[in-house]
């Protein structure tokens, strides 16, 4: 079985080639990140004029390297939302227009869960376990049955983990995307510098708040000289307060369900710092933590393909006309 995934939220243009659901023969990620850094954060308009100039030519190349031709595919999975409207609606009409013309199956997936899900792609994990997805549009703790059988156990009250780093970044003028250049500073920074406030943490949700933390970091920097003495210690307390919250919130989930599996995914989770508390912390409660490689943590096409195959076994296909979504609901906009 062959399936082709696609996936253009945000402002990377991905498609995969999956054969079954392990055998990845490509895995193409065109980055937009260059064009975006000049403005400090995604630019929506911008982004969906650059999928549809090369969603052809990513789509092919996809092919190429996997050495296949569109008539091989058995279906055509692609990301339906959620994420920036005009980016979702490139890649689920580029994915209609192979599905009608090819006619094979289209399947429209939630991006999500397609994070949630990524681990398979490099190894087996025992159902059921905790998923924590922290990307850049989305904080969430979800409770995964099986494939296809979720249930939300936490979701951010207003910013995304990622966002937070990102809109520090956009304050300080240090470049985009912001994580992962506040991880290259943090690496030479002390983490107790600066106390910062860890939002929600003691309550008994599994809820996140990353909104109060940014404003806690912009008044810190705005009675605080910050320059190229202290930057390093600023931005690994902050960090260090992003993580502690995600890691305890995580805790919270395993101790109410009662699953001590935890897998931790989007692109927040290729940071090094978090991967190495996860593991450090997790051992200590007795937790089995897994991450996918940080190139299967950031958006790809290889998950969405994934969850193609997951939908397919089920006989889950979505109309030719579906719809795009900026917000979209677990377990996704086809029911298992
Ligand atoms: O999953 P992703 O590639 O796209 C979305 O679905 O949003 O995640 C992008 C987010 C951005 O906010 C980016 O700053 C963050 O992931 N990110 C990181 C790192 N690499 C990317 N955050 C912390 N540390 C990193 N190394
Ligand atoms: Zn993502």
């Amino acid at each position: 079985m062959l399936i082709l995934g696609i996936d253009t939220s945000c402002d990377d243009t991905s498609v995969a080639l999956l054969r079954d659901e392990k055998e990845i023969l490509s895995n193409v990620v065109s980055s937009q990140v260059d064009l975006h850094a000049v403005f400090g954060g995604v630019v929506p308009e911008i982004a969906s004029r650059k999928h549809l100039e090369f969603i052809d030519i990513i789509a092919k190349e996809a092919l190429r390297e996997g050495k296949a031709d569109y008539r091989d595919l058995d279906a055509i999975s692609v990301t339906a939302g959620p994420g920036l409207i005009g980016s979702v609606l490139i890649g689920l009409c580029f994915a209609k227009g192979l599905a009608c013309s090819l006619q094979k199956p289209l399947i429209g997936v939630n991006h999500i869960e397609a994070h949630a899900m990524s681990i398979f792609l490099e190894r087996d994990v025992d159902l059921p376990f905790i998923a924590l997805v922290v990307s850049g549009g989305h904080t969430m703790i979800i409770r995964i049955d099986e494939p296809c059988r979720y249930s939300v156990l936490g979701t951010t009250k207003d910013d995304a983990a990622g966002e937070a780093f990102d809109k520090i970044a956009k304050y300080l003028a240090i470049g985009y995307p912001g994580g992962r250049i506040i991880e290259e500073y943090s690496r030479k920074g002390k983490k107790d510098h600066v106390m910062f406030p860890r939002p929600m943490m003691d309550d008994n949700t599994c809820d996140f708040s990353f909104s109060g933390l940014k404003t806690a970091f912009i008044n810190y920097a705005k009675h605080h000289r910050i320059d190229e003495k202290n930057i390093a210690d600023v931005l690994a307390s902050f960090q260090e307060a992003v993580i502690d919250v995600l890691f305890q919130k995580t805790l919270r989930a395993v101790k109410k369900t009662g699953i001590p599996r935890v897998v931790v995914g989007g692109g927040v989770a290729s940071n090094g710092r978090l991967r190495e508390v996860f593991q450090e912390r997790g051992k200590e409660g007795g937790l089995a933590v897994m991450f996918s490689s940080p190139g299967f943590c950031t958006d790809n096409g290889a998950m969405v393909a994934l969850l193609g195959h997951y939908y397919l076994r089920r006989g889950i296909v979505s109309p030719l006309d579906a719809k795009a979504f900026s917000r979209m609901a677990l377990p996704g906009f086809m029911k298992c």
